[in-house]
């Protein structure tokens, strides 16, 4: 069988880390169809727009895509390419499971938190405006069908996979209607799910919860914005960008990409640390149905962390991009 796949290599260290891990997918010996599709900057110089109409119809058809990260410039220019995509197609669920690595030195071991960030409505919607100048708004949307959605989302994952306890994370006490909403309706699921225990946050004093103690926290559940800090802040226990994977999920597709962006700072260098895309690219297998071949991933991951001899420098190696996918696909090929 061959898995189409729509491939978005994007920019920065897109490329870098999308060439290593398709070279340790293909290692695997599963065939793969890659539809590649440049976004972003890239494809408005080739094509004069920031999301082709093929990329488009390409994920309509594979219904699977995975994505480097895309640069977004910062105050005017284009809107973001991943906002944009994960509203396109209803991707409203981004999974980020933080889960330490063997072999990783870090202050916080043993650290197994799954985030569920809501992914297509709050602030991100882009509904800013300058109403006169020295004055601008940007509209926080919340909806009951969005609230709910995503809890119950989080509350069927737990109930699968056997997990514990949510704490739906929130600013309640400030955005009394919006939070106030996403609340109410994640109450509302909670109650079908007795044998998962719920509990509520308030952003601010979660963070430094969680990096007083982590432990504390089985799953969370938070809206865009929140979702979006709080994943960096996690990343940080397992060891930082370059290892924390994600999911975008609707009904219809899903687009797999790591928590990172294009890291302008070190791209173009093969140094950047493609373990982040290569564990959402497992992700990934697993939504293929080929556990198999992501477990088989997995375990070399875990080889080559162990044996601690080929790690990109963000994890205290030096290995280049290139020399830590050749450990995996090595590792691979003895697993
Ligand atoms: P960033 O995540 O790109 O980088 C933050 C820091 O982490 C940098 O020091 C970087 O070198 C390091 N880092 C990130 N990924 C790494 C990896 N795989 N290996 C080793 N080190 C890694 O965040 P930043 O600099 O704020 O954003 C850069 C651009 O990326 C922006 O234009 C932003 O909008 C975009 N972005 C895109 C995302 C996406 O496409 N999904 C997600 C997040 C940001
Ligand atoms: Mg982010």
């Amino acid at each position: 069988k061959t898995h189409a796949v729509t491939l978005i290599p994007g920019d920065g260290i897109g490329p870098e880390v999308t060439g290593a891990v398709i070279r340790i997918l293909e290692a695997t010996g599963l065939k793969f169809a890659w539809e590649r599709y440049a976004a972003g900057a890239e494809a408005f110089e080739k094509f004069k727009t920031y999301i082709p109409n093929d990329l488009y119809e390409s994920v309509e058809r594979t219904r699977v895509a995975l994505k480097g990260p895309v640069t977004t410039p910062v105050g005017g220019g284009f809107a973001s390419i991943n906002v944009t995509l994960r509203k396109k197609f209803d991707l409203y669920a981004n999974f980020r499971p933080i889960k330490n690595l063997p072999g990783i030195k870090t202050n916080y071991p043993g650290v197994d938190l799954i985030i569920i960030r809501e992914n297509t409505e709050g602030l991100y919607v882009g509904l800013e405006q300058e109403i006169v100048p020295g004055v601008a708004t940007a509209l926080k949307v919340v909806t009951e069908k969005g609230s709910t959605r995503i809890a119950r989302f989080a509350f069927d994952y737990a109930r699968k996979h056997g997990r514990k306890k949510i704490h739906c994370i929130h600013k309640a006490n400030i955005m009394k209607l919006t939070d106030g909403l996403i609340l109410r309706c994640t109450r509302k699921i909670a109650e079908e799910y007795p044998e998962v225990a719920y509990g509520e946050h308030i952003v601010d004093n979660t963070c430094m919860q969680l990096v007083t103690n982590p432990y504390q926290y089985d799953m969370l559940l938070l809206e865009n914005l929140y979702g979006d800090i709080v994943s960096d802040l996690c990343s940080a226990f397992v060891g930082g960008l370059g290892l924390v994977p994600g999911a975008n999920l609707g009904e219809h597709a899903a687009i797999f990409e790591a928590v990172h962006g294009s890291a302008p700072d070190i791209a173009g260098k093969d140094i950047a640390n493609p373990t982040a895309l290569l564990q959402s690219a497992i992700l990934m297998l697993r939504h293929l149905d080929e556990d198999q071949a992501a477990d088989r991933v997995h375990a070399a991951l875990e080889k080559v962390y162990t044996e601690q001899k080929t790690l990109t420098r963000d994890v205290g190696g030096n290995a280049s991009t290139n020399a830590f996918a050749d450990a995996v696909i090595a590792a691979l090929e003895i697993a």
